[in-house]
C-alpha cells in the first residue's frame, strides 16, 4: 500500500480515516500545529477540578443555597464542574458505555449505514469534526443523534447492538432529567429564579448525545481526538472511561491561562458550561473551552450530552443582568444559527461561534 503519510485530509473521509483503519501512524494532516495548540500550557497532571455534590440541591434551603454558591463559583472561574451524588446507577453508566463500545466494535458495513456528512441529519456517523473537509483532522470516530423527546427519535437510532437503544434511551432519560436540575440551580445562581428556563429547556429544549469513540493513537504527542474548543449547548453532561479530557483554565497565569487535565472517577459526571450559558449569564459565567488527548493503548469512549433550548428558540441576554455598567455583551442566537455557523466555519482552526455573538464595547 502507498504510504498515506503526507497525504491532505480529503484522502481520510469517513470511512477511509486513519483511526478507523488503525494506521499505524500519523499523517500529517492529523497534526496539530504548533502554533495554534501550545502544549507547554499544561503545567499539572493532577490538577484539582471543582467537584459538587449535587444531591444536596434537594435538601434543606441552606444546603441548596450552599451548592448553588459552589456552582456559581465553578461557573465563574472554570466553566466547568464534576459532580457527585447525582443519582444515576453506575449499572446504567456503565451499560451506556458498554453498549456505547459494541457499537464502534461493529464491521464498517452496519456503522456505515448512518454515515453523513449533513450536520441537520438527526443520527449521523463520521470521523473527526468535519471529516476529509477540515484542513486539520482529528483522531475521532462519533455517532451523533438526537435524543429528546425519545420517542421521537429514537427508531431512528442504531438497532445494532441490540440493546443500543434500551441501554442509551436510559441514559438519556436519566441524563436530562439532571440537566434541568441543574439548569434550575444555574438561573436561581444568577438570580433568574430556578424556573426561568424550565418550559424552554423542558418539553420543548433539545437534547443532542455525542457518543465517541477515540481509538488508540500510535503517536499521542502529535493528534489530537478534539481540539480546543467550546459547546454550542446551555450545559453538556459528559461520561468517559477513561482519561483524555482537558480544560482550559483562563484565570491562571495572570490571565495566560493553563490546561487542566481532568481526572476519572468512577461514577463521576462532568459539567460543561456551553455557549448559550455565556450569554444567559451576560458574560459572567464563561463556556469552558476543552480539548481530548489520546492514549496509545486503549479506545478512549465518551457520552457527551448536550442540553439546550428547542431549534429555533433563541437564547438573549435577560434583562434583569443589564444596567449602566453592564451593558447587553451578545447577541440573541438558536440552536439552529450554530448549525449554520459549523457548515460556513472551520472549528479546527479555533474558529468559535460565541465570537460571532459578542458585541463590541
Ligand atoms: C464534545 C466533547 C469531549 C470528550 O463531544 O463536544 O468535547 O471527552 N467531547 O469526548
Ligand atoms: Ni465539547
Amino acid at each position: 500500500m502507498e504510504n498515506e503519510k503526507g497525504a491532505s485530509s480529503s484522502t481520510f473521509k469517513m470511512g477511509n480515516s486513519a483511526q478507523e483503519r488503525s494506521l499505524p501512524y500519523v499523517p500529517h494532516c492529523y497534526a496539530v500545529p504548533p502554533s495554534y495548540e501550545p502544549r507547554d500550557a499544561l503545567d499539572s497532571k493532577s490538577e484539582s477540578v471543582p467537584t459538587i455534590d449535587i444531591s444536596r440541591l434537594k435538601g434543606s434551603d441552606d444546603e441548596r443555597r450552599g451548592v448553588i454558591q459552589e456552582i456559581r463559583l465553578a461557573c465563574q472561574s472554570f466553566g466547568f464542574f464534576q459532580i457527585v451524588n447525582h443519582g444515576i446507577d453506575q449499572s446504567i453508566l456503565d451499560d451506556a458505555l458498554a453498549v456505547a463500545k459494541g457499537f464502534f466494535e461493529l464491521p464498517a458495513k452496519e456503522k456505515n449505514k448512518f454515515m453523513s456528512n449533513d450536520v441537520y441529519a438527526p443520527v449521523r456517523y463520521t470521523t473527526s469534526l468535519k471529516d476529509g473537509v477540515d484542513k486539520t483532522q482529528f483522531w475521532r470516530i462519533f455517532l451523533k443523534h438526537y435524543a429528546h423527546p425519545l420517542h421521537r427519535w429514537i427508531h431512528l437510532w442504531p438497532q445494532n447492538p441490540p440493546e443500543y437503544r434500551e441501554k442509551i434511551g436510559k441514559f438519556c432519560e436519566e441524563v436530562r432529567i439532571l440537566s434541568l436540575e441543574i439548569m434550575g440551580a444555574i438561573t436561581e445562581s444568577l438570580g433568574l429564579g430556578r424556573d426561568y428556563l424550565s418550559s424552554r429547556m423542558g418539553e420543548n429544549g433539545m437534547q443532542v448525545m455525542a457518543v465517541n469513540c477515540y481509538p488508540p493513537c500510535p503517536d499521542p504527542k502529535t493528534a489530537l481526538g478534539l481540539p480546543p474548543h467550546s459547546d454550542y449547548s446551555c450545559i453538556t453532561i459528559l461520561l468517559q472511561n477513561l482519561t483524555g479530557l482537558e480544560i482550559f483554565d483562563l484565570t491562571a497565569h495572570d490571565g495566560s491561562g493553563r490546561w487542566v487535565h481532568v481526572p476519572e472517577v468512577k461514577g463521576v459526571l462532568k459539567v460543561h458550561i456551553g455557549d448559550h450559558v455565556e450569554v444567559l449569564s451576560n458574560g459572567l459565567y464563561k463556556s469552558v473551552i476543552h480539548k481530548v488527548t489520546l492514549n496509545e493503548e486503549k479506545t478512549r469512549i465518551s457520552l457527551a450530552s448536550l442540553h439546550s433550548l428547542g431549534m429555533d428558540d433563541k437564547m438573549s441576554v435577560p434583562c434583569q443582568l443589564v444596567n449602566d455598567e453592564n451593558p447587553v455583551r451578545y447577541r440573541e442566537s438558536s440552536f439552529n444559527d450554530f448549525l449554520g455557523f459549523l457548515v460556513k466555519n472551520d472549528i479546527s482552526q479555533g474558529d468559535r461561534f460565541i465570537d460571532t455573538l459578542r458585541i463590541k464595547d
